[in-house]
């Protein structure tokens, strides 16, 4: 355990310091492109405007032989284009692949001073997020960056479940975590191949009464796993994610699966698809009535203490501290957007 008076120390000479705090920004999806594919690429300037946060993928669904073309394909789109508010990241092949290196190394040296993120796959403990924290702080100090490049970890094995406190906690370089089901699933032997989502057959079912069919309720497979990377976030000033989702075809579930993450404290979602950045934008940018409810409250309780009674439903310091998290969201949101700005009336 380090010393508390060493843990914003950058760790390589003419390193950034590190941030005391995530630099807030709205990151309601996380647009995954495919950056070796020039069609896709050409498509980034338009997409800069429409998603929070633009990630070159480099890890899976991108072909062993196409990892350096979308490696180089990543930088020059990083070169091309201004992205403005919205973040630029990259998610990186994992740390025993043999690409990872070279993506970082490269990535930092020639457009590290535009790299918001690095998302970091198939994070397994505190070991992982130390060795990429030093060797960007290396990089940085060879680049001359004057700002630090954040790490966002990928919760999808059971060995990073078990360690996510630690993950959470090991570096100030740390920006947040998305759940990744789909290679948590095959790490847990779990029984789907469904890429996030619920599954009919996890389910509990009614009492038999003697009145025919039993109900059944099906059950959200998720729901321990989110619980989990939310405490470990919140409690580390992290910002937790639910990740992909897999059936294009069935937004409805899409939605349902970002709004339980949603409810459950996560900021956002990836959007592998353009159809789900509608979705996220819906999802997770605060309920219009929730807000007006929410902003009554602080209206209410000026100093945030005390007592009342609204719509005839108890106020106290604890709500007003809930619905200043859906008043804060709000305007965030509503400085990006426009049109939400009026709708919450700010
Ligand atoms: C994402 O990377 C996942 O494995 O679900
Ligand atoms: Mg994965």
């Amino acid at each position: 355990m380090k010393a508390p008076s060493a843990y914003y120390k950058p760790l390589a000479i003419g390193a950034p310091a590190p941030f005391r705090e995530i630099p807030v920004r709205l990151e309601r999806m996380i647009h995954f492109v495919p950056p070796h594919i020039e069609k896709m690429r050409a498509k980034v300037p338009d997409l800069i405007s429409k998603v929070d946060v633009v990630l070159g993928n480099l890890e899976d669904a991108i072909p062993a032989d196409a990892k350096s073309d979308a490696r180089s394909g990543f930088i020059q789109m990083a070169r091309d284009n201004d992205f403005g508010s919205t973040g630029l990241w990259s998610r990186v092949n994992c740390l025993n692949s043999p690409w990872f290196l070279d993506d970082v190394m490269q990535i930092v040296q020639s457009v590290g001073d535009k790299l918001d993120v690095i998302m970091l796959p198939k994070v397994e403990g505190a070991w992982d997020i130390h060795y990429l924290d030093q060797l960007l702080a290396q990089l940085e100090a060879k680049a001359g960056l004057s700002r630090p490049i954040l790490i966002h970890a990928i919760l999808e094995t059971a060995e990073g479940v078990k360690n996510v406190e630690q993950i959470a906690s090991a570096s100030p370089r740390m920006h947040g975590m998305s759940l990744g089901p789909a290679d948590l699933a095959a790490s847990r032997g779990m029984k789907t191949t469904r890429v996030g989502g619920g599954h009919p057959d996890y389910a509990v079912l009614s009492d038999e009464t003697g009145a025919g069919t039993r109900a059944t309720f099906q059950q959200d497979l998720w729901h321990y796993t989110v619980a989990k990377m939310v405490d470990a976030c919140l409690s580390n000033g992290l910002k937790p994610f639910y990740g992909p989702f897999g059936d294009f075809s069935d937004p409805q579930a899409c939605e349902s699966q970002f709004r339980n993450a949603f409810l459950m404290g996560c900021l956002g979602a990836w959007s592998l698809h353009p159809t789900q950045i509608e979705i996220a934008k819906r999802v997770f940018s605060p309920d219009p009535q929730e807000v007006a409810f929410a902003r009554k409250i602080l209206e209410a309780m000026p100093d945030g203490t005390g007592a009342v009674m609204i719509d005839g439903k108890m106020q106290d310091d604890a709500t007003w501290k809930q619905a200043k998290v859906i008043v804060d969201l709000a305007r965030l949101v509503a400085s990006k957007d426009s049109g939400l700005a009026e709708v919450y009336g700010f």
